[in-house]
């Protein structure tokens, strides 16, 4: 029964669990969301400040990862600590994330690298950031140096960590319009703080809808400059994906959103990429007058969102029939103090994968996001996305029965 049951993830199948710098890491001091953090009316509920300490203490979590039966771990480097300054790269940062690569190359997991999740220097949200279209040169350049550095070590890189996700949270109504944030007061605290008249940083301060043109250019850009390196491994852009539902008189609606967050971002994938990396948490239901939100019944995770992990199901047939890629799940999780909800969460998104293998959808790969409580970027450290929890004060890591549940089941390699 066990055999079969597992046959239906592929033997090479990546389990994995993800991360990102400056929700883990801790004192991101050169980058556009420390300043942020730190201006007066910030978006943010709090800062960052240490995290997790996950830059002193990654050998012990990557063989933590390890000892759980993951074989995957994704995790980005830090932008603003590799080139500090514009044009000024640091080979101790470098270095630091070539450490990172080993350890996990020591205890056997595949590393994936996301070149950018989120967080951008000072000095590249000074220059405008992802609003002006010759600066997806600087992510090109920066992609290609680190490359250089660390392509040897790398098992698969996600260049651009959802360049769509402005334009969802938007949509879904949870982040202010383009014009709101181009006047708001922490923008211009923001552009004061780093000596500029202007300050963009993504998603929390940014005109998405510029920034989307920009990110379509730098994704094929950072393609082109990883692959002309030592990038002999896959390298995809990651999108947040909603499972974008219908009900009748909804399907219009639902189909506009759709080209406006997703296909346009799928379609540059679909020109040349190896993969294509699936972030999906909840779905969205269209009716004729918009967005239904359910009632006082439906239950919410603590970020908002419908508690709905089939949405997973319906987001890779989407990507894969869009892109024609290979899919990685590269983010799929839930925020609650209930670990048994996460349990149940998980347990039915992968169901979802299993339906997906089972048609013959070729999926490579699930990563839980997160592996720890962490910085939930403007929420502060309030949500709970973590399999493993983080004292705040001493740092201490506590397993949570979803840890032991999910690691047992990439062991096995099945549910
Ligand atoms: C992001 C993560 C974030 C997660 C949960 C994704 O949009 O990539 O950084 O923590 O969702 O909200």
């Amino acid at each position: 029964m066990a055999e079969q049951q597992n046959s239906k993830f592929p033997e090479k199948f990546l389990w994995g669990v993800a991360g990102a710098a400056h929700q883990i890491e801790g004192g991101n001091v050169n980058s556009d969301c420390w300043v942020l953090e730190h201006v007066p009316e910030s978006p943010y509920a709090e800062s960052s400040g240490d995290a997790c300490d996950h830059r002193h203490h990654f050998p012990e979590d990557i063989g933590q990862i390890a000892e759980l039966g993951f074989n995957t771990y994704r995790f980005s480097i830090e932008w603003a600590r590799i080139e500090p300054e514009e044009g000024e790269f640091s080979f101790a940062a470098l270095e630091h994330y070539r450490r990172m690569l080993a350890t996990c190359h020591v205890y056997k997991l595949t590393p994936i690298v996301t070149f950018h999740h989120f967080t951008s220097p000072r000095w590249f949200a000074a220059k405008g950031g992802w609003e002006v279209m010759e600066n997806a040169a600087y992510f090109a350049r920066y992609c290609e140096r680190a490359t250089a550095y660390l392509g040897d070590l790398i098992g698969a890189a996600c260049t651009i960590n959802e360049p769509n996700v402005g334009l969802l949270i938007q949509k879904m109504g949870f982040a202010p319009p383009d014009d709101e944030v181009l006047n708001a007061p922490y923008r211009k605290a923001a552009a004061k703080a780093v000596g500029s008249d202007t300050f963009s940083a993504f998603p929390g301060c940014c005109h998405h809808e510029k920034a989307r043109d920009v990110f379509l250019k730098a994704h094929r850009m950072a393609f082109d400059a990883i692959k002309s390196q030592r990038g002999n491994f896959p390298v995809g852009m990651t999108l947040a994906l909603e499972d974008r539902q219908a009900i009748p008189g909804g399907e219009a609606r639902r189909d506009q959103d759709r080209h406006d967050v997703d296909d346009v971002f799928l379609g540059v994938a679909k020109q040349g990429d190896d993969f294509i990396g699936v972030q999906t948490y909840t779905r969205s239901v269209y009716g004729p007058d918009g967005m239904v939100r359910g009632d006082e019944n439906t239950e919410r995770t603590q970020m908002g969102y419908e508690f709905y992990p089939e949405a997973l199901e319906g987001t890779i047939r989407y990507a894969a029939g869009y892109t024609g890629l290979p899919v990685i799940v590269t983010e799929n999780g839930i925020g609650t103090e209930d670990d048994t909800r996460r349990i149940e969460y998980v347990r039915r998104a992968l169901k979802g994968v299993q339906n997906c293998l089972q048609d013959g959808i070729d999926v490579r790969g699930y990563c839980y996001w997160s592996v720890f409580d962490n910085f939930e970027w403007s929420f502060g450290y309030r949500i709970r996305f973590g399999l493993i929890g983080v004292d705040r004060v001493t740092q201490k890591r506590t397993l949570k029965p979803s840890a032991t549940w999910l690691g047992n089941i990439a062991k096995v390699g099945g549910i």
